[in-house]
């Protein structure tokens, strides 16, 4: 897949890589049962990438893991590439918030980023050039024979990240991946997540919390209400491709996206039924 030249997402042109509809999940843990999501509706093209916000404990990880397959929903379904999501889908990676406990400790790096391909049963030969093409995209060549103790907590999620996409996956879910490293760190891993994007013509379902990451990284901003969750606003990002830390967070564009997803959080922490201020 080479998708060099690619152009802002115009829905309906690319066919649908992930379909998720009607979802709902009702979490029936204690006493009293949660519901977590009500009804979420919404279309990934292939070659996507769209960035999900929406206030903290609003079901986002637990929408995640529905289309991940960790999780059954209540109701609804999942589709990748027009089959059911019933279990792990083997086109799938995740890159999730905890990256710390999602590395193996005792693995090196080399290990922790080979294991899937391992799994997926790759040759030897192939396995290593992968794992050496992605520490290399992430920044960490020279850091193969590390543990993940060894390194910071920005160099630990580059090591999940150049898991996930030596894994080649046709989708790539990120459960706020970056809220847990430095503000310089952070710029740089959204560059190479948009660089990466735009090499592997990879589908991408970014969440965060953070609005100006959301639009900075997205070609598509969906945003959640309150739980009990459904899809509030999809917002078509129509900033060029060519993105830049200085120049597109300055475009003025970008600040009139930046304030109206603003506005419809503000909106879903007041509750789906309060128009915009
Ligand atoms: N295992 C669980 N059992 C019961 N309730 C849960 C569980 N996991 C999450 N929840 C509840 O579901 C809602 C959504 O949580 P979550 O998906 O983690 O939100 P977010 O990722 O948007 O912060 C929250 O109210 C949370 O307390
Ligand atoms: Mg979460």
């Amino acid at each position: 897949m080479n998708h060099q030249n690619h152009q802002p997402n115009h829905q309906g042109e690319r066919p649908a890589m992930l379909k998720v509809t009607g979802l709902q999940k009702i979490y029936n843990g204690g006493a009293t049962a949660v519901e977590a999501v009500r009804d979420l509706t919404f279309e990934l093209a292939e070659g996507e990438l769209v960035c999900l916000v929406g206030p903290s404990g609003c079901g986002k990880t637990t929408l995640l893991k529905c289309i991940a397959g960790l999780m059954a929903p209540t109701g609804g379904t999942v589709e990748l590439a027009d089959r059911p999501v019933l279990a792990p889908p083997p086109g799938m990676a995740v890159v999730f918030q905890e990256y710390g406990r999602s590395l193996f400790a005792w693995m090196s790096v080399r290990d922790n980023v080979e294991l899937p391909l391992k799994e997926k049963k790759l040759p030897k030969a192939r396995r290593t050039e992968l794992v050496t093409e992605s520490l290399e995209a992430v920044g960490l060549t020279g850091f193969a024979d590390s543990y993940p103790w060894q390194l910071s907590g920005g160099m630990q999620q580059r090591v999940a990240i150049a898991r996930a996409i030596a894994y080649e996956p046709q989708v790539l879910l990120m459960d706020e991946p970056f809220a847990a490293v430095d503000a310089q760190t952070r710029a740089d891993l959204e560059d190479l997540v948009r660089e990466i994007w735009q090499r592997l013509g990879v589908t991408v379902l970014f969440v965060t919390h953070d609005i100006d990451e959301a639009v900075y990284l997205g070609e598509r901003v969906l945003v959640l209400s309150n739980s009990p969750t459904v899809v509030q606003d999809d917002i078509t990002v129509d900033l060029p491709v060519e993105r830049d830390q200085l120049t597109t967070r300055q475009d003025e564009r970008f600040t009139d996206l930046r304030a109206r997803v603003y506005a419809q959080i503000q909106r879903a922490k007041r509750g789906t039924d309060q128009p915009v201020a």
